[in-house]
């Protein structure tokens, strides 16, 4: 496959700089996507994709893999939950939080609702981005199905669901604040002033170069004695030397007062 040609036609429809994502595991999707709906090369289909706006949103679908859930891996959202309140303490300022690559929004509201639990007085900052425009707007409407919601105890469902025939949908008290925006963890500069940083289930994608120019910027965008949380199989190995300090398993810690 002449992956050059569809690199290049991905980097200037989707803005999507393929060249930083792990190859092998890329060629296969597309591959997969080509042969699935019967193409033969390369100029068949990105002429197809252009042609077809309902394809080509499909395929980018198929290569930025959009799978989330509330409390992923439930027990770690419950260990964050425990050192976010150690960030909280003593009586602190808001707290500014970064979802990045959040998918349809179940991670952003995950967190929205452990501050909610943590603190119901106080506003915090939930700002949560993706570079996938469609599942930003999934994301907006804030309606989600059981095997979402599965890991949510039936407590926190009453609370803060709405449940209408077989969908649940976020309440607008914790829908309203997050904020969401377009961003690409790869090509776009980065806000600053994070005080925690959620990134999971997206550097896998990524070469460990391009990981580690991401956890650099992440780095930069914290106030000292903030908290990056990442993926159950993203564990930094090299977190000492990109300054970091491990808080707890899947939690790394810029060093200095909070
Ligand atoms: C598997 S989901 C992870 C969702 C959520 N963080 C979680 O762990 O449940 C991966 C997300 O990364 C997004 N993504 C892929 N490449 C990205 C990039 N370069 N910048 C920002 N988001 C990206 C995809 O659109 C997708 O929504």
């Amino acid at each position: 496959m002449d992956f050059k040609k569809i690199e290049a036609f991905v980097l200037k429809q989707y803005g999507i700089d393929l060249s930083a994502y792990k190859s092998k595991q890329l060629t296969r999707r597309i591959e997969s996507f080509m042969s699935r709906i019967g193409v033969k090369n390369e100029d068949e289909f990105i002429l197809k994709l252009k042609l077809d706006k309902n394809l080509s949103q499909r395929f980018l679908d198929h290569l930025t893999i959009n799978v989330s859930e509330f409390f992923r891996n439930k027990d770690l959202f419950l260990e964050l939950e425990r050192k976010i309140k150690e960030l909280l303490n003593p009586e602190k300022k808001t707290l500014k939080i970064w979802s990045a690559a959040c998918s349809n929004g179940a991670e952003p509201y995950t967190l929205a609702i452990i501050m909610d639990r943590l603190t119901p007085n106080k506003r915090h900052t939930i700002i949560a981005t993706d570079i996938d425009k469609n599942i930003l707007e999934v994301a907006k409407k804030g309606v989600y199905k059981m095997q979402d919601v599965r890991n949510v105890d039936k407590d926190l469902l009453d609370k803060y669901f709405i449940k209408d025939g077989d969908s649940y949908i976020i309440k607008d008290f914790i829908k309203n604040r997050v904020i969401f925006k377009h961003h690409d963890l790869i090509l776009d500069r980065y806000d600053t002033g994070f005080d925690l940083i959620v990134c999971r289930n997206v550097v896998i994608y990524f070469t460990q170069e391009v990981k580690n120019q991401i956890y650099k910027k992440f780095y930069d965008a914290m106030n000292p004695g903030a908290l990056l949380f990442v993926g159950a199989t993203e564990s930094i190995y090299n977190y000492r030397e990109l300054g970091f300090e491990k808080a707890s398993t899947f939690i790394y810690r810029k060093p200095g007062g909070v």
